[in-house]
């Protein structure tokens, strides 16, 4: 087919009214962005001679995506949560915001209001009899080596089958869930159990997107970390254990090579009583760089929907309400 309408002025005068550039309302940056975007995908489909039928077969696949919810977890997928790191990374760099622990993806399976505690927590509800017992630990320092106590940890990881509590309603509520405020040499330490890689629900509408570009759904053994403290810059991080067959075929595209950590099996019972344990155990020591920053909004997180993060916002507005 050599039909090409897209340059045409009725297409272009079409593309302006669409995106509302004649009308008075709505936000000029939402406007701009629409025009771009309706313009690149209205190209593709004469470049492409995208055909109705595949023009709907998206629509369907888009709305299946939503019913499930599942934009959050194709996005890594896509690259799109990692492409926002290397911005974020050039963007830390410009303003010579260097030489702290590096940032990866945060994944769409954060829950707000873990328990806290201070210095060590368990994190593991003991009921995942089939793993291999974690000992995770480290300190949070300044880059220049300062240890920063109270730092807040927060970190969170899947169980033995890949699945993270709230999300797989079998686990109890926060299982593998925790905040933990580093203690006065600004060390965190972390009993869990090892978890085993995660995968894309196989046949979900994610998963048929990545079948169509002829990849996988797999993600390494990871565990998730938010690292803050007054004075430095929010950190959104993740740990990948060593030696999974994903570490460097990770399908959200997650690994960074300095967060690849080896555990290290400990069989001796003298260290496993030492710690409290009742048998062999795995230790992975993570230790976190922060840097510092002067500005309010990068020493937190940034907003994004999370699972009951709004009810924490309702719940400490409420309580701030009260102490007036
Ligand atoms: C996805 C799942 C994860 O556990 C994660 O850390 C990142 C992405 C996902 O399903 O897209
Ligand atoms: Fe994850």
């Amino acid at each position: 087919m050599t039909v090409k309408i897209y340059e045409t002025q009725a297409v272009q005068d079409f593309l302006n009214s669409i995106s509302g550039f004649d009308q008075e309302g709505g936000s000029e940056r939402a406007k701009k962005i629409m025009h771009r975007f309706l313009s690149d995908l209205f190209k593709l489909i004469d470049d492409f001679d995208v055909t109705q039928e595949e023009y709907w077969t998206a629509v369907n696949l888009l709305n299946a995506l939503g019913s499930q919810t599942q934009f959050g977890l194709l996005s890594p997928g896509l690259g799109f949560d990692h492409y926002l790191d290397m911005r974020q990374d050039a963007i830390d760099a410009e303003a010579k915001r260097t030489g702290s622990t590096p940032r990866t993806i945060e994944g769409p399976l954060y829950v707000a209001g873990a328990p806290e505690a201070e210095g060590f927590a368990r994190l593991d509800d003991g009921s995942d009899l089939d793993a291999e017992t974690m000992w995770l630990t480290g300190q949070v320092r300044d880059i220049d080596g300062t240890p920063i106590p109270g730092a807040k940890v927060e970190i969170w990881h899947c169980n033995s089958k890949g699945n993270y509590s709230f999300f797989d309603p079998t686990q109890s509520e926060y299982n593998m869930r925790r905040t933990i405020y580093a203690d006065s040499e600004g060390r965190y330490t972390a009993r869990s159990i090892i978890p085993s890689g995660y995968g894309v629900p196989e046949g979900a509408p994610t998963d048929v997107v990545l079948k169509a570009l002829g990849r996988h759904g797999e993600r390494p053994a990871h565990i998730h970390y938010f690292i803050s403290a007054p004075d430095y810059q929010h950190l959104t991080t993740q740990i990948n254990l060593a030696g999974d067959p994903y570490t460097f075929d990770d399908f959200a595209f997650a690994t960074r090579e300095e967060l690849v950590i080896e555990g290290k099996h400990i069989e001796s019972v003298a260290e496993a009583e030492k710690r409290g344990l009742e048998g062999p155990f795995t230790e992975v020591i993570f230790d976190i760089e922060l840097a510092k920053t002067e500005s309010a909004d990068l020493q937190v997180r940034h907003k994004r929907a999370r699972a009951k993060e709004d009810e924490q916002d309702a719940a400490s507005q409420l309580a701030s309400t009260a102490k007036v």
